[in-house]
């Protein structure tokens, strides 16, 4: 049905929105102004003491700022109560003493068709349990108990059985009058393509209703007896009831223990489901035989704001657990946060819990990690970052997952949780990945240039080099905020000095080491750096951050021309490169500009290209080849 919006805000106006909440919670009345319709309340969403829910009667909102939930009175009824739109507006209008306006007789007619859908599930429902007390459900009967329910479970679940037979579901809701239509809309049996009587859906396996958040059977899930049936699992199809992917198993159960302070803990299947229920974690819920879909993500979201994802510790589990991460991470934000507990490989958490107890499974739970950590794991994980190619493609890729979440502030703390690992993992295996190498490094000496080298002009960079990184780290230290800007060149920087690496990374990640001050103030003690005016004088930032880029482009131009210094001495030694000579004066070229930016790309630059091509000629003792250019 279409209700107008005219219509919602008429409701709006007549009914405060702490009139509906207030049914629900105990007011901090020491905390509220009644007066001006300003109430505070502990969270019915989320358990807690203190009362952080907030409902403000002029804006028609309430908001909690523990667990984030947020919406007006429409959306408290649909989220406490489990009612659907029109139910909840239904509630208001008789709350304001107004009449409901006239049905969309199309709607209305659908509203009817489920009801009588619906019907014919709670009708299948008692039909399954009662099937599974009789003689001929002896055999699923030992089947629970060998899997260790007993009835108290099985009641709980409602769990029936469904005797391998063709129409015995049918015939026994024919005889309640039900129409042949209405039990094969409701998916319960199939019509055979040669047209002839419809045959039951689900033969010979145990029956696991599937309620909705408000309680109404929308599906069946069906375990086979036989280890030799086709499907392990069959569910009901989709029905006017039944859509899978907006539904989990044991939704409504498990909301109203996440209420009370149980963690939101998602499993794979209905086993694991109620085995998680009967060990006293009742706020589990399943997917219904399919992946975890968007919808349910949100589904979830509007009960916990960090569901426990629950996932079996071999391949396919850390499959699964990837493709999540993508699906969630556009959606994720505070109050949308995902955690996960890997259970040991080849384990479900009803293998778990038979096997070791509710024990074992809590310190499953306590030990679930954040999604952050899963992400750089997929990142990470099998790979080498041995070179600088490498770990450019970790910062491509890691950008480009951090980019998915919409939320600026929750990409903030990822790039810096991201950034901390990052520098664990390089930081733990010095020179890896490193765009320099450090005099006398053995690892990677193919790329370092020979003594004789550096003994050439061109090689003679390091020095320089030093200041430059100490101007460069005391601008940053100098004027707040404006290594944040330069993050990923700073990064870059990477400073051969442990002192200079540690006060980096306290400049990252905005800590404080002994290491780190101790170097500042080294570097403070530079000549160059003492001598600078924006350094003893801190004043406009816009101006020290222009300066600071120039500083950084030209150590980046240095290291890049010292690089291909090495890297051609290395090839040199095979065979020689008509590129080679080229590729040298192009990374002239760029340092030349870099450290005299007045000029322009001019004959200047030609001339100095030429000497450096003679110069190594001369070096080298090779002819230089100009073919390239
Ligand atoms: P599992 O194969 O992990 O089964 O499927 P399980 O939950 O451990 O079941 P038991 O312990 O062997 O009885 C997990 C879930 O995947 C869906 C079901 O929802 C199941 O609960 N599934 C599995 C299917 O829909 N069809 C299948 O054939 C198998
Ligand atoms: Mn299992």
């Amino acid at each position: 049905m279409s209700i107008s919006p005219a219509f919602l805000d008429e409701l709006r106006n007549r009914v405060p929105v702490s009139r509906i909440v207030g049914r629900k919670v105990t007011w901090d009345l020491r905390r509220s102004n009644q007066a001006k319709g300003d109430w505070w309340a502990p969270c019915p969403f989320h358990g807690e003491k203190t009362a952080s829910f907030h409902v403000d009667d002029r804006k028609g909102f309430y908001y909690c700022f523990g667990c984030h939930a947020k919406g007006d009175a429409l959306t408290f009824l649909r989220e406490s109560d489990g009612l659907d739109f029109i139910e909840a507006v239904k509630v208001i209008a008789s709350e304001a003493g107004l009449p409901m306006p006239e049905r969309d007789p199309a709607e209305a007619k659908r509203a009817d068709r489920r009801s009588v859908l619906a019907d014919a599930m709670e009708a299948a429902t008692r039909h399954y349990r009662m099937q599974l007390g009789t003689s001929q459900g002896a055999g699923a009967r030992d089947y629970l108990t060998r899997r260790g329910l007993e009835q108290a479970g099985i009641d709980r679940f409602e769990l029936g059985f469904a005797p391998d037979m063709r129409q015995g579901l049918f015939h026994a809701l024919r005889e309640k009058g039900m129409a042949d239509d209405v039990i094969v809309d409701a998916g319960l049996a199939a019509r055979p393509d040669n047209g002839g009587a419809p045959y039951d859906r689900f033969r010979g396996r145990i029956i696991f209703p599937i309620r909705d958040a408000r309680g109404r059977v929308i599906a069946f899930g069906g375990r086979a007896m036989d280890p030799n049936a086709r499907a392990k699992y069959l569910n009901s199809p989709e029905t006017a009831l039944f859509d899978k992917g907006r539904n989990l198993y044991n939704i409504a159960a498990a909301r109203s223990a996440v209420g009370k302070g149980a963690p939101l803990i998602v499993a794979e299947g209905y086993m694991d489901v109620i085995a998680l229920v009967l060990a006293g974690f009742e706020g589990a819920v399943a997917p219904l035989g399919t992946a975890i879909t968007e919808d349910q993500l949100r589904l979830m979201w509007r009960i916990s704001p960090e569901p426990v994802i629950m996932l079996d510790g071999d391949a396919a589990g850390q499959r699964a657990a990837r493709r999540l991460i993508d699906l969630a991470l556009p959606m994720t934000g505070p109050g949308q946060a995902l955690r996960f507990a890997v259970l040991p490989a080849g384990t479900d958490p009803d293998d778990l819990i038979r096997a070791h107890g509710a024990g074992a499974m809590q310190k499953v739970l306590e030990e679930a990690r954040p999604l952050v950590d899963l992400l750089w794991e997929r990142e990470v994980e099998g790979r080498d970052f041995d070179s600088p190619e490498r770990r450019a493609a970790l910062d491509a890729s890691l950008r480009k997952a951090v980019g998915l979440i919409p939320d600026e502030a929750t990409r903030n703390h990822y790039t810096a949780a991201l950034r901390e690992r990052r520098f664990a993992l390089f930081g733990g295996r010095r020179g890896a990945g490193r765009l320099t190498p450090r005099p006398g490094e053995r690892r990677g000496a193919e790329m370092a240039p020979r003594a004789q080298t550096r003994a050439t002009p061109l090689g003679q960079q390091d020095a320089g080099d030093m200041t430059l990184e100490a101007m460069a780290l005391a601008i940053c230290a100098s004027y707040p905020g404006l290594a944040a800007r330069v993050e990923s060149r700073l990064e870059l920087l990477d400073p051969a000095d442990p002192g200079r690496a540690a006060l980096c990374h306290d400049l990252l990640c905005g800590g404080e080491s002994g290491a780190g001050r101790a170097a500042l103030a080294r570097i403070m003690e530079d000549s160059y750096v003492r001598a600078a005016p924006m350094i003893r004088q801190p004043g406009d930032p816009a101006k020290a951050a222009v300066v600071l880029s120039n500083i950084l482009d030209k150590i980046e131009a240095r290291r890049a021309a010292l690089s291909e210094l090495a890297r051609a001495e290395a090839e040199i030694q095979g065979l020689v490169d008509e590129g080679l000579t080229w590729r040298m004066s192009e990374s002239a070229r760029a340092r030349h500009r870099a450290e005299h930016p007045e000029l322009e790309d001019s004959a200047d630059l030609d001339e100095d290209r030429d000497a450096l091509t003679a110069r190594l000629a001369a070096y080298f003792d090779t002819k230089p080849s100009r073919k390239r250019r």
